[in-house]
C-alpha cells in the first residue's frame, strides 16, 4: 500500500508554547490535524479557565488564515486547584481536561502536584463532574532509576488512583513501557493512553548513536527495544484504548545542545507521516486511521472529523532547522528522510 486516505487526525497531546514561538510551530499542526489537546505547562502555567480562554485566543490569532484548526485547552493541576475551578472546566466546552504533572517530573512541572493526597478532594470533584485527568506518569523519587520511573508510578500512584476513583476518566500520556501497556489493557473502563511517534520509532540507542544525541531526549526517556516493540504492538493492535498524542515539545536548539539540555522532541512538522512510517513498518497501515482519527475523539466524547487527508509513500528530507520565534529548533529527523508524505490536494 503506498497511498492512504484517512479521516483527518487529531493530536491528543501537544505543546504549543506562546507568543512568537507559538506562531512558528502552530502551522505544522494546523496542516495535519483538525484538533489538538494543548498542554498547559507555560511559564507561569495555565491554572484557571480564564487563563485558558486567553491562551486559546492567542492560539486562534496565530492560526493560518485558511485553517479551521480547533485548540482544546487543559488546566494545570496544582495542590491548590479549587472545586470552583473544576466546575468551570466542566461548564467550558473549550477546556477538555486537567493535566497532572507530579512536581519535578518534567519540563515546567515545578508548580505540579507535590503529593497525590493533596489533590484527592479535587479529583473527587473532577470525578463528580466527569472531567478527564491527563497523567504524566513518572515517579519523581530521584532514587528510582530513570528507566523505571513509569513502572514505579503505575505501582505507587496510578493503579491506586484508578481504584480510588472508579468513574474518573484518565489518559496515561506518552506511554513508553511494556508495564504501561499491560496496565492500560487490564484497567477498568475509562482508562486510555496516548503514544508518541518517538516511542514508536526509536529506542534508547538513539540517545547515544555515534555520540550524545540531545534531540532524542524527552520525558519519559526512550526505552529499550523490547519496550518499543510492545508499545508499537499496542498502537497497532486495534484497541480503542490507545490513540495518537505526539507530545511534540519544541525547545530552541541552543537549549537542547547545552550542558543541561531540555527534555522534548519536536515532531509536529512530520507527525502523521512519522506515525504512518511506524504503522507501515509494523505491517498495520490499515489500523492507522482508527488510532489517529477515531479512538481519541471517542474517548473525549467528541465527534469524529469528516474531512480526509491523503498520505503517500514518497520520501522527503526534513530541514535541518526550523524557525522558533527569534531562535531556531531542530526537528525530529533533521536532515534525514521521512518515508511518507502528506498530500495537499484534499479539502
Ligand atoms: O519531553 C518532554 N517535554 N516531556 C514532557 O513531559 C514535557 C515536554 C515539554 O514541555 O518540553
Ligand atoms: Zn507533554
Amino acid at each position: 500500500m503506498d497511498k492512504l486516505v484517512i479521516t483527518r487526525p487529531d493530536d491528543w497531546h501537544l505543546h504549543l508554547r506562546d507568543d512568537a514561538m507559538l506562531a512558528s510551530v502552530l502551522p505544522y499542526t494546523c496542516e495535519r490535524f483538525s484538533r489538538a489537546v494543548v498542554m498547559p505547562n507555560l511559564n507561569p502555567p495555565i491554572t484557571t479557565v480564564a487563563q485558558a480562554a486567553e491562551y486559546r485566543q492567542r492560539i486562534l490569532q496565530a492560526r493560518p488564515a485558511d485553517s479551521s484548526f480547533s485548540p482544546l485547552m487543559t488546566l494545570y493541576l496544582t495542590d491548590n486547584t479549587t472545586d470552583e475551578e473544576i466546575r468551570k472546566v466542566a461548564a467550558a466546552e473549550f477546556v477538555v481536561a486537567v493535566k497532572y504533572y507530579p512536581a519535578g517530573a518534567t519540563t515546567l512541572s515545578d508548580a505540579g502536584v507535590t503529593a497525590i493526597e493533596k489533590v484527592y478532594r479535587t479529583l473527587d470533584c473532577m470525578q463528580a463532574n466527569d472531567v478527564p485527568l491527563l497523567v504524566h506518569g513518572e515517579a519523581t523519587d530521584l532514587s528510582v532509576d530513570v528507566f523505571d520511573r513509569e513502572k514505579a508510578f503505575i505501582d505507587q500512584t496510578l493503579a491506586p488512583l484508578a481504584g480510588r476513583y472508579p468513574q474518573l476518566r484518565m489518559v496515561f500520556e506518552h506511554i513508553s513501557t511494556t508495564d504501561a501497556v499491560d496496565f492500560v489493557l487490564a484497567a477498568r473502563q475509562g482508562i486510555a493512553a496516548t503514544i508518541t511517534p518517538q516511542h514508536l520509532l526509536l529506542n534508547r540507542n538513539a540517545l547515544f548513536a555515534k555520540g550524545l544525541q540531545p534531540h532524542h531526549y524527552c520525558l519519559p526517556v526512550l526505552k529499550s527495544e523490547r519496550h518499543r516493540l510492545r508499545v508499537l504492538e499496542a498502537a497497532t493492535s486495534g484497541s480503542e484504548r490507545f490513540f495518537l498524542g505526539t507530545d511534540s515539545a519544541p525547545h530552541a536548539t541552543e537549549d537542547k545542545q547545552s550542558a543541561c539540555g531540555c527534555a522534548g522532541i519536536f515532531s509536529a512538522h512530520a507527525a502523521i507521516e512519522l506515525y504512518a512510517e511506524a504503522f507501515d513498518q509494523a505491517g498495520r497501515l490499515d489500523r492507522l486511521e482508527a488510532f489517529a482519527s477515531h479512538y481519541g475523539a471517542d474517548f473525549y466524547q467528541l465527534p469524529r472529523n469528516e474531512e480526509t487527508v491523503t498520505l503517500t509513500k514518497s520520501s522527503w528530507t526534513v530541514s535541518r532547522t526550523l524557525e522558533f520565534g527569534k531562535q531556531d529548533l531542530t526537528p525530529l529527523r533533521a536532515g534525514s528522510e521521512v518515508a511518507w508524505r502528506l498530500e495537499h490536494n484534499n479539502d
